[in-house]
């Protein structure tokens, strides 16, 4: 395994993470009982960062985390990052959400993030400045943003005062570059860390068919599996460097600078997601990889969008919404 530092000053984490949300959501029916031999495996091939949310499961999957973390006996060797809902508007719910979060999992997240940016009539400062009471209040180590655009980024930093955030969370992923044309730059230019989510295409890229709503509703996941010139470069770079699919899409993603948090609820495969710092691109492999998804840099827009219309939904709706669905 390799060790990256999160943006200039952030946590050190290992080159690939694990994302949580699959474990203790409805949505992949990712059974908390696993959530152990999950960790295990991923520790295990030295993956030390983790993400959650508290809507994942409302909290479910945060319990999962926490509870593993615990009997495994790892936090002090664990980043475990978490995130707050985008419909906590002020520094009251955002300290309400971190408490949340803290007892969910046992202990204080190191990387407390703001999941979406709030409702567009609310000030952009006012939950982030929630973040910087939370850093304050010992209920987190570092903050990061989720799914802020370039321009809603660059807007971000000026509401810190005392600290900056280490990151921002964003889709990334061969099938979906949107965030080369304005997350990187700035990211790049500010010291911020990107970490990439659904870095496989909720897994088409490594491979599979389609079996849960979630995957056959994804644009993403439609496009990635029946682009036959991505997929047959994703096949000809893994067959000759020994490696899978889905290991030659996350090492692309390393190889732009992102730190990728794929999901699974298979321990096996969180030893082979691991495996994906040690494949080493050359700087062909990663031309023909950019040649053969570089439709996918504007294909979904120019600039990054996703989650832009719950910025339209009163915090109070998206909160009962979540709610009535069990979570994300
Ligand atoms: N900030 C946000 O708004 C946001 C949004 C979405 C996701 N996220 C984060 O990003 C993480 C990952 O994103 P994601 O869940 O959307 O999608 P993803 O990681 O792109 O894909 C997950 C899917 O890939 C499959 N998979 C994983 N490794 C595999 C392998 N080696 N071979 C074959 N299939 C494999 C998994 O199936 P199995 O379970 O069957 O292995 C699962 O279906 C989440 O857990 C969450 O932490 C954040």
């Amino acid at each position: 395994m390799i060790y990256t530092r999160l943006g200039r000053d952030g946590p050190q984490v290992s080159a690939v993470g694990l994302g949580f949300w699959e474990v203790g959501s409805r949505t992949w029916r990712g059974s908390p009982e696993v959530a152990e031999a999950i960790v295990r495996a991923a520790h295990e091939e030295g993956i030390n960062f983790f993400d959650t949310a508290e809507v994942y499961g409302m909290g479910r999957s945060e319990e999962a985390l926490g509870e593993a973390v615990r009997r495994l006996g790892i936090r002090e060797h664990v980043v475990v990052a978490s995130k707050v809902g985008g419909f906590r508007p002020t520094p009251y719910f955002i300290l309400k959400g971190a408490e949340g979060v803290r007892r969910r999992l046992g202990f204080a997240p190191a990387l407390l993030q703001l999941h979406w940016p709030p409702p567009a009539w609310i000030p952009l400062c006012q939950p982030l400045r929630g973040l910087e009471r939370a850093v304050k209040a010992g209920l987190a180590e570092y903050v990061g943003l989720s799914n802020f655009s370039g321009r809603l980024l660059e807007e971000a930093l000026y509401c810190f005062s005392s600290l900056e955030p280490v990151s921002d969370q964003v889709e990334y992923s061969l099938a979906y570059r949107t965030p080369e044309l304005d997350v990187a730059k700035v990211a790049r230019a500010k010291g911020i860390g990107i970490i990439a989510y659904s870095p496989l295409a909720k897994g088409a890229l490594a491979g599979v068919t389609a079996s849960r709503a979630v995957q056959r509703v994804d644009p993403r996941f439609k496009a990635a599996a029946s682009d036959r010139e991505l997929m047959d470069a994703l096949k000809g770079v893994a067959g000759r460097l020994g490696a899978t699919t889905a290991q030659v899409s996350l090492a692309w993603l390393i190889s732009k600078g992102a730190v990728p948090i794929p999901g699974t609820t298979k321990p096996d495969r969180a030893r082979e997601l691991a495996g994906s710092a040690d494949v080493k691109l050359s700087p062909e492999d990663v031309e023909l990889l950019d040649r053969a998804s570089s439709k996918f840099v504007t294909a979904w827009g120019r600039e990054y969008g996703n989650l832009r219309s719950i910025r339209y939904v009163p915090c109070a709706l998206q909160y009962l919404g979540l709610r009535a669905m069990g979570g994300a």
